[in-house]
């Protein structure tokens, strides 16, 4: 144990992290920044030799900071597995897609786990970033690993490191574990210590919850000690399926609310247009915003696609209005070829209402909704713009 505190506290530790998307491109960043020499891996060819040539892949971390990074010979992105022996931290930051039957596909987490398991060395510690349900570390992860003839903790660590909303170094918030599963560790406490600020600190499930604030205030940590963690579902708006909710009554009560959150939507929506004697069949309707979230570029699992083909069905007339995204995508329910409309105010003036799902910073300005009639807000956006009233008749949803 302390001959990692003293590689990390001088930064001899080498970083690695699988996967190099919308989790592990920051995540291997902010390492970078730390001061930690760092290899990103990632099977995607293309991916590879973009970053590797300075050109960020993700359109709100600017390709600046990948080519800084580049340039400083400290962070080197490679499809070559075989160098996962020169990393001394492992970070898993693959995909877990949701199946039809919207429970996650864990096998990108097996793959990189069996490619992690053909190369482990003693001494080196795994941390599972992806998005999974509870178990998969102990259950799923860590049988692959020891089949390398390696034992945990005696040879290798292992840990569950819940991905925040965003590995950046404001606004991060704590995963509550206090429900998840996994068993307690002696000698847990003080397992996490403060190395980068920008990553939260890795917990265990029986941490009670209302620690929860001090990694928020504190700023964040990296993971360390000799302790499995358990997991739970990441503490995403998205409506993750979680292939144990029975486990967790206010996960499964949160999902089926995300689930019917677009239907609740058209409902008011409905409403409210009945109030002006209009049908929603037939009528205009803008939705704002087609990310799942506030200025990304990630429309992965986004209600907004639900609530533009409720629409459809209801017999509305749609567009959506997203400056993230130029066109909509094919997703596994949606193909809606829809393109975005400009935002302003007199393009939002076409139509009898709007339905904001997504709280982009640029559609908080005012002047925007001069011409509007009718806002279904799903987010709070209107209220803060309209302090004094005015502005148009807005219902929440
Ligand atoms: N994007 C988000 O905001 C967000 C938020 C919360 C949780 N998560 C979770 O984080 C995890 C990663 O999500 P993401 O958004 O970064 O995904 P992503 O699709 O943006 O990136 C994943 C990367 O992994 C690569 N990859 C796939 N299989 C691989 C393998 N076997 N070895 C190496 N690389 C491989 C892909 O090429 C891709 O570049 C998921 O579990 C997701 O649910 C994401």
């Amino acid at each position: 144990m302390k001959a990692w505190r003293d590689r990390i506290a001088s930064r001899a530790t080498m970083v690695g992290v699988i996967g190099q998307g919308y989790v592990g491109l920051p995540l291997a960043l902010v390492f970078h920044q730390a001061g930690f020499r760092v290899l990103g891996f990632d099977i995607d060819p293309v991916k590879v030799a973009a970053l590797s040539r300075g050109e960020s892949i993700i359109q709100h971390i600017g390709s600046e900071r990948v080519a800084t990074a580049i340039a400083s010979g400290k962070y080197n992105v490679t499809a070559d597995f075989d160098r996962l022996r020169e990393c001394d931290a492992i970070f898993i930051c693959v995909p877990t897609p949701l199946g039809a039957h919207r429970e996650p596909d864990n096998s990108y987490i097996h793959d990189t786990a069996r490619a992690i398991a053909s190369r482990l060395r003693p001494g080196q510690m795994v941390v599972l970033e992806s998005t999974t349900y509870p178990g998969t570390t102990e259950q799923e992860v860590l049988p692959i690993l020891e089949q390398s003839g390696l034992s945990c903790p005696g040879d290798f660590l292992l840990a569950f490191l819940p991905r925040a909303r965003g590995p950046r170094p404001q606004g991060l918030q704590h995963q509550d574990h206090s429900q998840a599963g996994g068993r307690r560790e002696p000698g847990l406490h003080g397992g996490g210590r403060r190395v980068v600020r920008g990553l939260p600190r890795a917990r265990h499930p029986s941490q009670p919850r209302a620690r929860r604030g001090v990694g928020q205030a504190a700023g964040e940590h990296l993971p360390l000690g000799e302790h499995r963690f358990g997991e739970r579902a990441e503490d995403d708006p998205r409506p993750h399926g979680h292939r144990r909710l029975g486990s967790c009554p206010r996960r499964r009560h949160q999902a089926l609310l995300n689930s019917r959150m677009p239907r609740y939507v058209i409902e008011k929506l409905t409403l409210a247009l009945n109030g002006d004697r209009k049908a929603i069949n037939g009528s205009r309707v803008l939705v704002l915003g087609l990310a799942y979230k506030a200025d990304v570029d990630d429309d992965r699992e986004s209600p907004s696609y639900e609530i533009l083909e409720l629409l459809l069905e209801a017999g509305a007339q749609i567009d959506y209005c997203d400056p993230w995204f130029p066109k909509t995508h094919r997703t596994r329910k949606h193909d809606l070829g829809l393109r975005s409309v400009p935002c302003d105010a007199a393009t939002f003036s076409q139509y009898d209402a709007l339905v904001v799902s997504t709280a982009h910073d640029v559609f908080r300005k005012a002047e925007l909704y001069r011409g509007t009639r009718l806002v279904v807000d799903t987010r709070n956006l209107m209220a803060p713009l309209f302090p004094d009233g005015g502005g148009p008749r807005v219902v929440k949803a």
